[in-house]
């Protein structure tokens, strides 16, 4: 520890995010619906040694899909994204990303939480001269129609990312784009074009190259959901001036403390086990991701995706049918105690409720002393980090008197140090928590019919079959196949 301390590679335990379960054992929750948590920990002990240690065994072969836990030591990629980052400094006054998916929601986590409140509302000196950030992840014609209305694209540099090169939203909005910006441009306009997609392979990458755009690479063997520390996430952080560095020492620092096999030091196979337990044992499989934070808000977004795509299958590894994953849900505290805590205190006792609390926020508000009205009086004096704080604490001793288990993340605070350990820890929990449900957590064959359903109806050459049976089922209209769809993959 003490040289890759000093090698820069550890800052030590102290500034590590916390995990604290103990609202979820028995002791504190009750039998009936808590875990007796020491026992299980002894229990799964070998069953989890075992899983960490394969896992970081087999993330460096081709086809396991692993490659997201290197991501933390790309130095190269690293490199170029501040390399063009620097290059195009100055000259864009906006960037706009589109993507979908696991293409846009790392994205927009990161840069909600890192970025000063209000980005795109503070004036260029605010920002430092640095762009403003908007991120189209759907396809929503009034809503693309409006933010083209307000934003002028020759100042505009279009991030757009898709690992496959061909996903119908992305590439859709791409199309718009790209017609508005060649005619208002003409052929300079691909310099106000930086993608981001496969190496090799797909459409997007075919057109790049025609058309001679800056691109950046989606590795192989990284799944959309697990993108954010590649290029999908560094190149927009950095073009807004968001420290990689940092982002990139919080990864490897919490990859370090996670390649540790012993359940008791590991908090990424704690949180894992605990949920695949309350799930298979307490019928718990709602996992309620909750940060007290705004800035980390959108992180229960791509928590959501990240733990619905993986682990939602219908299938085991050995091929039996088992139709299993825990659903994430979506809340904001202290906002959603005012809209969801009733159900979960008081509804069925089916959820686990991941709390996210931050022990430092930049800034320290004071509630003035100008009420002596004995329901508000008390708030005088004492600053809204206290009360916030106080509320999650509260709000989990009395989910915890209602029999409902919670654990809490906590961060220091929120930088990139902290959320980069904090999305990482995640990928590692929902790669760990995969392995107990021994269900193959990358891929996401369950996303494909409607998909293939959307390209009939949309006239995709190759699709006809499903056309027809669209037409069969639901007697809908459809399109016939597109002259112009000159399908290569
Ligand atoms: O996690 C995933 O693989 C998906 O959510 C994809 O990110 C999403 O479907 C977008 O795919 P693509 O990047 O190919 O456009």
């Amino acid at each position: 520890v003490y040289l890759l301390r000093e090698k820069g590679y550890f800052r030590g335990l102290n500034n590590m995010i916390k995990l604290d379960y103990r609202y979820y054992d028995e002791m504190i929750i009750g039998q009936e619906n808590g875990l007796n948590l020491q026992e299980e920990f002894d229990k799964y002990k070998d069953t989890i040694a075992h899983i960490i240690a394969d896992l970081n065994k087999r993330k460096d072969k081709p086809g396991q899909w692993l490659q997201w836990m290197n991501l933390g030591y790309s130095e190269e990629t690293v490199w170029y994204v501040k390399e063009y980052a620097a290059m195009v400094q100055g000259r864009f006054d906006n960037i706009l990303v589109l993507g979908i998916g696991g293409s846009a929601l790392g994205g927009i986590a990161v840069t909600e939480a890192l970025l000063k409140p209000y980005w795109n509302l503070l004036t260029p000196e605010q920002r430092n001269d640095l762009p403003r950030i908007f991120f189209l992840d759907n396809i929503d014609p009034d809503t693309i129609a409006g933010l083209l209305k307000v934003l002028d694209l020759k100042k505009t540099l279009v991030n757009v990312i898709t690992k496959s090169g061909s996903t119908a939203e992305t590439m859709s909005q791409f199309m718009i784009v790209k017609n508005i910006l060649e005619q208002e441009l003409g052929d300079e306009y691909r310099y106000n074009i930086v993608s981001t997609t496969d190496k090799k392979t797909g459409i997007l990458r075919q057109i790049s190259e025609q058309e001679g755009y800056k691109t950046f690479v989606v590795p192989d063997d990284v799944g959309g959901r697990f993108s954010v520390f590649s290029a999908v996430g560094l190149l927009p952080f950095a073009l807004v001036g968001i420290d990689i560095d940092e982002i990139m020492n919080g990864i490897k620092d919490m990859d370090l403390a996670l390649k540790n096999t012993d359940i008791k030091e590991n908090i990424a196979a704690q949180n894992a086990l605990i949920h695949y337990l309350m799930d298979t044992k307490k019928g718990k499989n709602l996992s309620v991701m909750m940060p007290y934070s705004s800035r980390l808000k959108y992180v229960s977004d791509w928590y959501v995706q990240l733990w619905a795509e993986s682990l939602g299958k219908n299938k085991d590894k050995d091929g039996n049918d088992v139709h299993i994953g825990p659903t994430p849900i979506k809340a904001l505290g202290a906002t959603d105690q005012h809209s969801q805590i009733q159900l979960y205190n008081e509804g069925p006792n089916d959820k686990v409720i991941n709390f996210i609390r931050v022990a430092e926020f930049d800034n320290t508000l004071e509630i003035p002393n100008i009420f002596e009205y004995t329901g508000i009086g008390y708030l005088g004096g004492k600053t809204i980090n206290q009360l916030i704080n106080a509320e999650a604490d509260s709000t989990r001793v009395a989910l915890s008197d209602y029999g409902r288990p919670t654990v809490t993340i906590t961060l220091d605070r929120v930088d990139g140090y902290n959320v980069a350990q904090l999305l990482y820890m995640l990928e590692v929990q929902t790669a760990i928590a995969g392995e107990l449900y021994n269900i193959n957590t990358f891929n996401q064959p369950g996303v494909e019919q409607a998909k293939n359903y959307t390209y009939a109806l949309m006239g995709r050459v190759g699709y006809e079959e499903s056309a027809q049976a669209l037409k069969e089922k639901f007697c809908l209209l459809y399109t016939s196949p597109s002259p112009r769809d000159r399908s290569v993959s």
